[in-house]
């Protein structure tokens, strides 16, 4: 089959995305799948990229990677009207001509990627794609819909306050006055975005409004939450063949080490640039119930929001034993050394191979 790896894109996870893909190139199965690499730049061009996995990787003290339309130069890809499951390809100085595309895998972190509006812009041309569907996409990025709809299942989220933009512009001090019942520290979150971008943690409730502006900046809509004592345990869940229940990996554990240049919290510098200052560790050392009650959390947070392929669910879990769930990633990190692939090659199955069975789901 022919696949068209997508990555890069609009969003602020752009050369989170490029990482992500230059682990699925170097190890995506050749001898089973044509690959055709496109890169999406800062301003949506879609453009056809060279496969050159060690281009794109992430690395402390290097400019962020990010995808040009001058960096490339090999042509232009844009999709045609009408359905036909196929892109067309514009080489410099020639026609487009049609490229049939068998599936997408669509790379992507963040808004215009992971929140179902690539997923849309796909269904419309009548390509098949991996992963979640439009809506799943666009709740699971939004971490206020998400709690909404985890809350209708009966699964549990972090107490918050959403700021809309009409109220923060209106009456700030009725947002102000509503997060008082929150416990401190605050996390005060853009409720669409990734990789803990836009993200304050608030110690005093004088510098609860910057935050909240800050925030604003990246998502006009804002999340104000209670902190919690808890461990950070992030689950892996992988669609089931044949309409079978969705399957979940062992649990994993982030930790975080502050004497090697961890933040405050788990922020994008800590996730990464300080390689030596956080460890996953899978399967993280749990007791039985509470092992079973994360993994039935997070196939049931799975099917909650309409799931399919993957997602990875990331809980608090309390010294009570009580399983929040913080967010859910759609798309999450999937470079050789994020959680999501670490935790299916602990559970038995490797890179390789899951970037096969995501695919073997999409065509299915
Ligand atoms: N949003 C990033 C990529 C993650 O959750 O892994
Ligand atoms: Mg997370």
């Amino acid at each position: 089959p022919r696949v068209v790896v997508l990555f890069g894109g609009r969003s602020g996870e752009h050369s989170v995305s490029c990482a992500t893909a230059a682990g699925v190139l170097s190890a995506i199965d050749r001898q089973r799948y044509e690959v055709v690499p496109v890169g999406i730049t800062r301003s949506g061009r879609w453009v056809l990229v060279d496969d050159d996995p060690a281009a794109l990787e992430l690395a402390e003290g290097r400019p962020p990677v990010e995808i040009t339309e001058e960096g490339t130069g090999r042509g232009t890809v844009t999709l045609p009207q009408g359905g036909r499951g196929c892109v067309l390809v514009a080489l410099p100085g020639q026609p487009p001509r049609e490229l049939a595309v068998d599936v997408v895998l669509p790379l992507l972190h963040g808004p215009y990627g992971e929140d179902g509006t690539v997923q849309g812009l796909l269904e419309m041309a009548g390509l098949r794609y991996v992963g979640c569907g439009v809506l799943a996409s666009a709740a699971g990025m939004d971490k206020q819909v998400t709690k909404v709809l985890l809350g209708a299942a009966g699964i549990p989220t972090v107490p918050h306050v959403v700021v809309s933009p009409r109220t923060w512009r209106r009456d700030p001090e009725l947002v102000l006055d509503a997060c008082e019942a929150l416990d401190y520290p605050l996390f005060v979150k853009p409720c669409r975005a990734g990789s803990s971008l836009g993200i304050t943690k608030v110690d005093r409730a004088q510098d609860l409004s910057a935050a909240i502006t800050a925030a604003s900046a990246v998502d006009p809509k804002v999340l104000v939450e209670s902190g919690v004592q808890a461990r950070e345990i992030e689950v892996a869940v992988l669609g089931g063949r044949d309409g079978q229940a969705p399957r979940v990996a062992e649990p994993g554990e982030v930790l975080m080490d502050p004497e090697q240049g961890a933040g405050d919290f788990y922020d994008y510098q800590t996730k990464y640039l300080a390689h030596d200052a956080v460890s996953m560790v899978c399967p993280a050392p749990l007791r039985s119930e509470e092992r079973e009650l994360l993994r039935d959390t997070a196939a049931r947070a799975f099917d909650a929001l309409g799931g399919e392929g993957l997602m990875r669910v990331d809980f608090f879990l309390t010294a009570q034993g009580q399983a929040l769930v913080n967010e859910v990633n759609t798309m999450p990190g999937f470079t050789p050394y994020s959680m999501y692939p670490y935790m299916w090659q602990v559970s038995g199955t490797d890179y390789t191979s899951l970037v096969s069975e995501l695919i073997e789901l999409a065509l299915e």
